[in-house]
């Protein structure tokens, strides 16, 4: 008996070599400040309609998912739920059923490197979205940035190797490093590679918005074809790592978790990290007072400004690039060739993948301002550049007045000018509300009826 015991004992550590993650984040629960304040990112529950509050995205965002309906960020307690209630995840009835693919679960849940542990990345990325729907359950929890046992680490290979091509190992990465490379691991550009369907970050000739943008031309790809203007567009995800690392504090070692998720004493005096990532102003004390002198009010001040400064030339860059959409419906309508339009779609490509690029990430007017308001720039003057060629094309093609917008004041106005059919959009989702859904969270593993 003995021996077979030690037998096994010797055995044991080569058969759990690879851990499998541990996506219940209850069975971390005896770091009990640590679970209760990841807890709290559910107090963050407010949705707000990015779409209501500015209608132009509806024109936009054209033809793809983004234009039926787009909140903007909450509490990471909400990533399941809101990924399943979006309408851009349509309402499969089955397991082969898109209208998206596995993909798109893979910055919402520790179940995703729990499946990628137990079947590897391939299988995990293979199929439709609602293939696995009932293995992924768990909002983002403990085992997205911590083994088992506690420690920090990266959860995910696509985003290992990512990472590694702007020179961040893990074995080598300073703590500051870290701390903001597990964020990293979803707050960054990525884009779904074909014909397999995997996560990407687009960073091999680097992060700028000019290095992006030429690898993805260098690909020809893109995310979906304009439902105006037809051009060949791209989609910027939430780049936060990319352009917060050359702003001042990124430049400065300053990591995400500086502010986002500080070092806290508690009313006991003792201190850990604070798992509620949420505004740092709400733990000022702990965040921007522990390196700055300013008070509170001074630097929401500094802030509030400089998204000011920011949002106004977003909605210029917006402004144009509307126009610039329906100026090119106007011109193939008119008659304009192919050939004539290549030049004003790739400006328009370009000036929209810029625009999205600076505001995608929303905190950047608190990150790097001075970026998003620079990458604005070059988004307003490639849209003029577009408009200027669609101005040439339409005098060629006989069209000399100018092109009149539709009424697109209201989300509900664009969404029919663009096509959008949404309550049945509404009903499809509501059915898979009422049927896939309580069907999934019944088969998640170790679940009972
Ligand atoms: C989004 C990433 C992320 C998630 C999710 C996360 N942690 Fe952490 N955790 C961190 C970071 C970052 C640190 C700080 C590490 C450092 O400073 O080097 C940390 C530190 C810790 C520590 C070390 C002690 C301390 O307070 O610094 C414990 C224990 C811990 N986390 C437990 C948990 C538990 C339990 C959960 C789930 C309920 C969880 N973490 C979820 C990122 C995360
Ligand atoms: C596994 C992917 C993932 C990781 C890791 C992750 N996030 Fe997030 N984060 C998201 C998603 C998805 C949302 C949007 C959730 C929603 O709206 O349902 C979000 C939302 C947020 C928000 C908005 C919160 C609010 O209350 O409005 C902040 C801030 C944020 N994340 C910061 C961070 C920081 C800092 C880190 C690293 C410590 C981090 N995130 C790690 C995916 C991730
Ligand atoms: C110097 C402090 C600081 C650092 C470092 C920092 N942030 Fe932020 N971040 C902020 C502030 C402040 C806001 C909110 C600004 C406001 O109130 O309008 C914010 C906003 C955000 C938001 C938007 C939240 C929302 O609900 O719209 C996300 C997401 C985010 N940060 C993620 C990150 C990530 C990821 C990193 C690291 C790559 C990072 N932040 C680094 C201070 C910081
Ligand atoms: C860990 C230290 C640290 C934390 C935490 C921190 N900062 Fe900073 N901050 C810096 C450093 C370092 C610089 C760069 C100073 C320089 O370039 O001289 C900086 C610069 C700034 C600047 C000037 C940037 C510019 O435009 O040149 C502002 C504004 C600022 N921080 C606001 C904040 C706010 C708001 C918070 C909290 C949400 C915060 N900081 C948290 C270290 C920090």
């Amino acid at each position: 008996m003995k021996l077979i015991a030690a037998l096994i004992c010797l055995a044991a550590p080569l058969a759990t070599a690879k851990e499998v993650t541990e996506a219940d984040s209850s069975k971390f629960a005896k770091f009990s400040k640590q679970y209760a304040s990841w807890q709290q990112t559910e107090q963050s529950r407010e949705i707000v309609d990015a779409l209501a509050e500015d209608p132009r995205l509806v024109v936009l965002w054209a033809g793809y998912g983004f234009a039926k309906d787009y909140n903007k960020a909450r509490g990471h307690h909400y990533t399941i739920t809101d990924l399943r209630n979006t309408l851009r995840t349509g309402a499969p009835t089955g397991k082969e059923d898109g209208p998206m693919p596995m993909a798109c679960w893979s910055c919402k849940s520790p179940d995703v490197p729990r499946l990628i542990d137990t079947l590897g990345e391939k299988e995990y990325f293979h199929g439709k979205w609602a293939k696995r729907g009932d293995q992924i359950t768990n909002e983002i929890g403990c085992g997205n940035c911590h083994t088992n046992k506690g420690k920090l680490r990266l959860s995910v290979p696509f985003a290992e190797r990512g990472l590694a091509t702007v020179g961040l190992e893990w074995q080598s990465a300073s703590k500051s490093d870290k701390q903001t490379m597990v964020c990293a691991q979803c707050h960054v550009e990525y884009y779904f590679t074909k014909p397999d369907v995997m996560v990407k970050f687009p960073w091999d000739n680097g992060t700028s918005v000019e290095a992006m943008e030429a690898y993805y031309d260098a690909l020809e790809f893109k995310d979906w074809t304009h439902g105006l203007s037809k051009a060949p567009m791209l989609k910027a995800q939430h780049p936060g790592f990319e352009t917060a690392r050359t702003g001042p504090h990124g430049r400065n070692n300053v990591s995400c978790t500086d502010c986002h998720m500080p070092r806290v004493t508690n009313a006991e005096g003792k201190k850990f990290t604070d798992h509620n990532v949420g505004n740092p102003f709400d733990r000022f004390e702990f965040t921007c007072a522990r390196c700055h002198e300013q008070g509170k009010e001074a630097l929401q001040e500094v802030v509030a400004n400089y998204k000011k400064m920011v949002t106004d030339l977003k909605i210029q860059a917006e402004d144009q690039l509307v126009k610039a959409h329906f100026e090119a419906r106007a011109a193939w309508d008119a008659g304009a060739t192919e050939a004539q339009m290549k030049g004003a779609l790739t400006a328009i490509r370009h000036a929209q993948w810029r625009w999205d690029y600076a505001i995608a990430s929303h905190g950047v007017h608190a990150h790097n301002p001075a970026e998003a308001m620079r990458v604005l720039g070059t988004s307003l003057e490639r849209s003029a550049e577009a408009r200027a060629m669609l101005a040439r094309i339409l005098a060629a093609n006989g069209v000399t007045a100018e092109v009149q917008l539709p009424d697109i004041s209201t989300k509900a106005k664009a969404q029919a000018v663009v096509g959008l059919d949404m309550d049945k959009l509404r009903a499809d989702k509501a059915a898979f509300k009422e049927t896939l859904v309580p069907q999934w969270d019944r088969d998640y593993p170790g679940k009972t009826d």
